[in-house]
């Protein structure tokens, strides 16, 4: 532990770590824009890879577990239908899906390795990460214990700095969007609502038991939606239900407007705090939006024993290691299904797609 001047407490993570660690951001954040202004040619056709089986489906695309003819590496295909894009006018954000994912370089963000398209579909073509779904996990376990609830929420504490650092919201944080890899660290994916924001932006959208009031309101907002997000996912992987529930969404957004929630009596109580320090309704008052930004979240009591640089690196054992048999092991992936993909004689939609 260190006493930490400028803020007066005990911490082990100082504002001196802080500030160095905003300049490797800084480093990773000119990269980030050098390669979102630049275009890049993929080689690689849909063609170019066997499917195997489904192990996803999305509200816009189809996930297919892929094997590379040639290399004969695993990748997830998401197959995502150009006239079902068309139709829900989401042609813009999907080319931000893209050049999002084309450009971010962290070490708990899914990245693509190659786009392409043919008469039907888009393909974003990403790591296979073996590990399956924090979901599954969390509903397999029943509820997560506290370290490793811990250690998965430090990875998305330190990727939401990077994102929000270059200027990107997420939008969409939640256990279905976090992917463990064989080594049992994760990937937070799916930047289908990701945008790079200027100042506020008002689009409703996320998942109903995620979403932040500042979102239900209308009234603009900004990264802090992220970080209430954040807040419902350490309870829902503690919990193993998320704080603010009902079937009808006009009755969950009461709820999540009046912010009342309660918490478990094996919660601790530095855990509640954090949660507590997320869950405030008011975003000019939560954790991450404040003036010491997400210092006041690594240096919270919760992450005391932390070190972030050990986790930042990958030198902290994980406390939990899926069983991936091989690369191609699937089966932390439940049962879909089959799905033919659609061909069509003539391609679709060619003009509105011809920048992918
Ligand atoms: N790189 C990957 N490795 C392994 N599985 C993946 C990968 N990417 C996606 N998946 C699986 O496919 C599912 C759907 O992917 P994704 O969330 O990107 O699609 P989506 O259509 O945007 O979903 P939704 O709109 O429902 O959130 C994921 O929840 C996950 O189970
Ligand atoms: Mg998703």
């Amino acid at each position: 532990m260190i006493f930490d001047k400028k803020e007066e407490k005990l911490v082990h993570y100082t504002y001196d770590s802080q500030i160095s660690h905003k300049r490797h951001l800084d480093v990773l954040k000119q990269d980030y824009l050098k390669t979102y202004a630049s275009t890049i040619k993929y080689e690689k056709s849909s063609e170019d890879f066997d499917l195997v089986r489904i192990i996803g489906v999305g509200s816009y695309g189809t996930v297919f577990l892929v094997r590379d003819k040639t290399s004969f590496a695993y990748h997830a295909m998401k197959a995502i239908e150009k006239a079902q894009v068309i139709k829900k006018k989401n042609t813009k954000q999907l080319y931000q899906e893209k050049k999002i994912l084309q450009s971010i370089t962290f070490p708990f963000l899914i990245t693509l390795d190659f786009c392409c398209k043919d008469n039907s579909y888009i393909y974003l073509i990403l790591p296979f990460e073996a590990g399956g779904e924090l979901f599954t996990l969390i509903r397999r376990m029943k509820n997560l214990s506290e370290p490793l609830a811990q250690f998965y929420t430090a990875q998305i504490v330190l990727a939401l700095e990077y994102l929000h650092h270059c200027s990107i919201v997420h939008r969409d944080i939640k256990p279905e969007n976090i992917m463990i890899n064989e080594s049992g660290y994760i990937k937070l994916g799916d930047f289908g609502f990701g945008k790079p924001i200027k100042s506020r932006t008002w689009t409703i959208c996320g998942t109903p038991e995620y979403i932040a009031p500042e979102i239900i309101l209308s009234k603009g907002y900004t990264y802090t939606v992220d970080w209430w997000s954040l807040g419902i996912l350490i309870y829902e992987m503690i919990a193993g239900y998320p704080p603010f529930y009902h079937s009808d969404t006009m009755k969950l957004y009461e709820k999540i407007l009046n912010g009342i929630y309660k918490t478990p009596d094996y919660m601790t109580p530095t855990c509640k705090s954090l949660i507590r320090h997320l869950l405030d309704v008011d975003p000019t008052k939560r954790y991450g939006s404040l003036k010491a930004g997400v210092y006041d979240i690594k240096s919270h009591v919760w992450f005391s024993e932390y070190n972030w640089a050990m986790i930042l690196h990958q030198k902290v054992y994980p406390p939990f290691v899926p069983i991936c048999r091989n690369p191609g092991d699937s089966s932390n992936f439940p049962e879909m299904g089959e799905m033919k993909l659609k061909k069509s004689p003539v391609c679709l939609f060619e003009k509105d797609f011809e920048n992918f």
